[in-house]
């Protein structure tokens, strides 16, 4: 016996104004479509199948070999969005098929593994997840009978009276596979928006004198889905009150969430302090004791124990410990801090490792770089790895001393104690503990500005 997912992701997203497919949209740092699928597989659902629609390519590009797309070309509504999916049905006939959407991120394992339990027990033909909602507008309504189901009426095709049920149809339902691949024959486009819905399977199962039943989930939330903008904002924000609760729960400390927004792959150590308009995301990873924020952006981020990093943005970088950068730095793909370096404001690392205790002080490019350990910086060095066609290295060895304003023309190479002069070029390697001097003769000219600036800014200073 085989149980299987149809994931349904064809859908417009008309009412988000977007161009892409609504399942693409995020919550956090997933799309809502990828939150579905985590819910599958971690219930040990692997057999997978994605109805696309609206822009298919770039949902296929996202799914990767994740999961089988089929393809519906034109959306007429869920249930004709399900018909898509037939050939993969057919293939095994003789299970469940667990049909969920693709915008309704918060459908969990716990949810779905009960409601199979329910749906054999009950041996139903479908059987329906519902939740109760304070405000169930937009969903559709259970319509009950005794305590089964009786039908599914959408918002549109509601009564008054049907309007104010509050336990709504989530979207997903489970199906004994034969007995679905025979109701999507009997679906019409007959009601408000001449779309299938797959919502009138329950009605005709009872015609055919099947079971249909209704699994209300404990937890509301799996059933919240996006239709509008205002909806995704509530998603979010429902998603990161949780994530933030769970770091709570695991020692962090927050002293004002205000803006902080962690993505549910990220692990902190304890006793971090995690500072406002901090954004986590990705799989980074933060060590215990330290200091992230304000005003940080770390994406697949590993960063060690007891580090300050403020007003820091860094993307797949690796922060050992004891590491102090900010304000204002970027640290971009391939950037490595080793034990106790120090950065300061407006400084720039990529594709470079940085050795133990260096300083990079202030207004410093460093790319394509090996930097060893205890080096210094003089403000504004730049090293000048690109000549317009390729991108070369520079090597920077131990303990050098780096003038202000150097010019590293790579690929160029800085022994071990080397230094340079303020204001230098370097074009050709520098050996162990030598110094690197380029400069121009000093001219001074004599009373140069005089005449120039006695009226204008001294008058009366006659000599
Ligand atoms: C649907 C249900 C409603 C339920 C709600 C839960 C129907 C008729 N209504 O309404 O009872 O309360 O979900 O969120 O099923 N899609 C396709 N192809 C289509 C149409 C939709 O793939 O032709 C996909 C969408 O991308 C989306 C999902 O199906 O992921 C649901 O479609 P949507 O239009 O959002 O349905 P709702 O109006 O929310
Ligand atoms: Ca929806």
């Amino acid at each position: 016996m085989m149980n299987q997912v149809v994931i349904l992701a064809g859908g417009h997203g008309n009412r988000m104004k977007v161009a892409i497919p609504k399942p693409m949209l995020s919550v956090l740092d997933v799309p809502m479509l990828g939150w579905v699928i985590r819910a599958c597989e971690s219930t040990g659902l692997s057999r997978i199948c994605v109805v696309t629609g609206y822009k298919a390519k770039m949902v296929e590009i996202y799914l990767g070999n994740r999961c089988r797309t089929v393809l519906q070309e034109e959306q007429l509504g869920t249930g004709h969005a399900v018909m898509q999916a037939e050939g993969f049905l057919k293939e095994f006939d003789d299970g469940n098929t667990l049909v969920l959407c693709g915008d309704a991120p918060f459908m969990d394992s716990e949810t779905i593994s009960n409601a199979l339990k329910f749906h054999i027990q009950q041996e139903n033909a479908v059987t329906v997840v519902t939740a109760d909602l304070d405000n169930p507008t937009g969903y559709g309504r259970i319509l009950r009978r005794g305590s089964g189901i009786a039908a599914i009426v959408e918002e549109k095709d509601a009564t008054e009276a049907q309007r104010k049920v509050r336990e709504v149809n989530s979207g997903a339902y489970w199906f004994q596979t034969k007995a679905l691949l025979e109701l999507l024959s009997g679906l019409s486009q007959s009601n408000a928006q001449g779309e299938y819905y797959l919502t009138d399977t329950v009605g005709l199962a009872l015609e055919k004198g099947w079971t249909a039943g209704a699994y209300r989930a404990e937890n509301p939330d799996v059933v919240l889905g996006a239709n509008t903008r205002k909806d995704l904002l509530h998603l979010n924000e429902v998603a990161r009150q949780r994530v933030l609760e769970w770091h709570m729960d695991n020692g962090i400390s927050f002293v004002c969430t205000d803006g902080v927004i962690i993505g549910n792959k990220v692990e902190i150590g304890a006793e971090t302090t995690i500072l406002p308009g901090t954004i986590l995301r990705g799989k980074t990873k933060i060590g215990n004791h330290c200091t992230i924020g304000p005003n940080c952006i770390l994406e697949n981020c590993t960063i060690g124990d007891h580090v300050t990093l403020n007003s820091v943005q860094a993307y797949d970088a690796v922060v050992e410990d004891a590491v102090k950068a900010g304000p204002f730095v970027h640290l971009r793909p391939g950037t490595h801090l080793k034990n106790g370096v120090k950065i300061g404001d407006f400084v720039e690392v990529k594709n470079s490792t940085v050795g133990e205790q260096t300083a990079i002080a202030h207004l410093t490019y460093v790319g394509d770089s090996d930097v060893g350990k205890k080096v210094n910086f003089g403000c504004g060095t730049v090293t000048v790895n690109y000549d317009g066609m390729v991108k070369n290295r520079c090597e920077i060895g131990d303990g050098c001393f780096i003038g202000c304003n150097t010019n590293l023309i790579a690929p160029v190479k800085l022994g071990k104690g080397a230094y340079t002069a303020a204001g230098s070029t370097v074009t050709k390697d520098v050996p162990e503990y030598a110094l690197a001097v380029e400069r121009a003769d000093l001219k001074l000219k004599e009373d140069y500005s005089k005449k120039k600036l006695r009226n204008r800014l001294f008058p009366g200073d006659d000599e």
